[in-house]
């Protein structure tokens, strides 16, 4: 009888420490009801499921009436140490206006856009303005699909036709083929620049300021990295969530799974897509958020995963190399594999409610 009391005082001491930590909070368990919800901010919630860096949500809207709202930069979410020239905010900030784009006609307004950051230390980035007109086709769960996949893709090329749909629409985009020498050569040299900045001790820093392991966190935050959005499932998500703190995602051991996770990475894809601009500026970075969360949208609805991976560019000795190994057409502003994937599971990933990013 002691016995049978001992186990079940062991059985619920180990529920009441990880029963509820077995599955990850993820982005079904804040699922909002729009349908009470002005059209405003219905675009604003879509807008949010945006790609972004570190999934810092860097974003802040003034919304001035039902037609017109501003787009800051919230730079209390920039990275400072992998992002100093503020480019990889603009472009989440540039995805995120793209989500507005394509909410807004799906619910029967087009957009007109203002881009108005001209410094990269400008934080106004953009004011837009609807106007009704007629709905577009463009599907909303397309963007609760558009995710972040960083399992090892397969290696066979993308079809023709699909290389079309990504691509077709820009003039400053190319796709390298993973077995090409330039493919050769990202693939070595984001290597090589992802252990230079995982080893790195700002970086490390960084990075564990937007770790969120347990359920707690992410209650608490709705951002940041997650095992449900970095794709770590099963018994080793569960392992993480309850016995790791963010801190030790800066342990050698840590850093050296990551550098091992990302060899694997960087040898499984079809290849590699590169978005350039001719200059650095606000607005071209924007533009490149828009073209980047376009491309993921148009790959998660084809079987083909999308990871982007800018540490070639964001490691400054690299950045230099690669943009004379490779002349591109223009400077390197967005380098991300892509490859056909077996997994349709949704977008794991959570965002902070509209409200906590919006004054209406
Ligand atoms: C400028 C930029 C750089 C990014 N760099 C990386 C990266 O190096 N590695 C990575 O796994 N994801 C990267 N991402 C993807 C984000 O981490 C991801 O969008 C974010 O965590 C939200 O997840 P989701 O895309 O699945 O919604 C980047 C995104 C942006 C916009």
């Amino acid at each position: 009888m002691n016995r049978i009391i001992n186990y079940l005082i062991l059985a619920t001491m180990v529920f009441s420490v990880f029963g509820c930590a077995c599955t990850s909070t993820s982005r079904s368990d804040f699922e909002e009801n729009l349908n009470d919800k002005s059209d405003v901010y219905r675009i604003l919630y879509y807008a949010s499921l945006a790609g972004n860096s570190h999934n810092t949500q860097p974003w802040k809207v003034n919304v001035i009436d039902d037609y017109t709202m501003e787009v800051y930069a919230d730079t209390l979410r920039h990275l400072k140490v992998v992002d100093p020239t503020r480019r990889g905010l603009f472009i989440s900030l540039g995805a995120f206006i793209e989500n507005i784009n394509l909410a807004a006609g799906n619910l029967g307004y087009s957009a007109d856009i203002v881009i108005k950051a001209e410094k990269p230390t400008d934080t106004l980035a953009a004011v837009i303005k609807l106007s009704q007109t007629e709905k577009t086709n463009f599907n909303l769960v397309d963007l609760e699909n558009r995710k972040t996949t960083r399992t090892p893709f397969e290696n066979g090329p993308i079809n023709t036709n699909d290389l079309k749909l990504i691509t077709e629409n820009f003039t400053n985009v190319v796709f390298i083929p993973a077995n090409s020498d330039n493919g050769k050569y990202i693939s070595t040299k984001t290597l090589e620049a992802y252990t230079q900045q995982a080893n790195n001790e700002d970086a490390k820093n960084e990075l564990a300021a937007w770790i969120r392991f347990s359920n707690a966190d992410v209650k608490a935050n709705r951002d940041g990295l997650t095992t449900g959005g970095m794709g770590i499932k099963g018994f080793g998500g569960f392992m993480v969530r309850n016995l790791f703190k963010p801190a030790d995602s800066k342990k050698q051991s840590f850093v050296d799974k990551g550098v091992d996770k990302t060899k694997a990475q960087v040898e499984n894809c079809a290849g590699w897509i590169i978005i350039s601009q001719t200059e650095d500026t606000p607005e071209n970075w924007i533009n490149t958020g828009r073209i980047y969360e376009q491309m993921n949208i148009t790959c998660s609805k084809l079987g083909i995963g999308f990871h982007p991976m800018n540490q070639m560019i964001e490691e400054r000795n690299f950045e230099v190399e690669a943009n004379n190994a490779l002349a591109p057409r223009g400077i390197i502003q967005f380098v991300a594999r892509i490859g056909y994937v077996k997994d349709s599971s949704k977008s794991n990933s959570v965002r902070r409610p509209v409200l906590e990013f919006t004054k209406f």
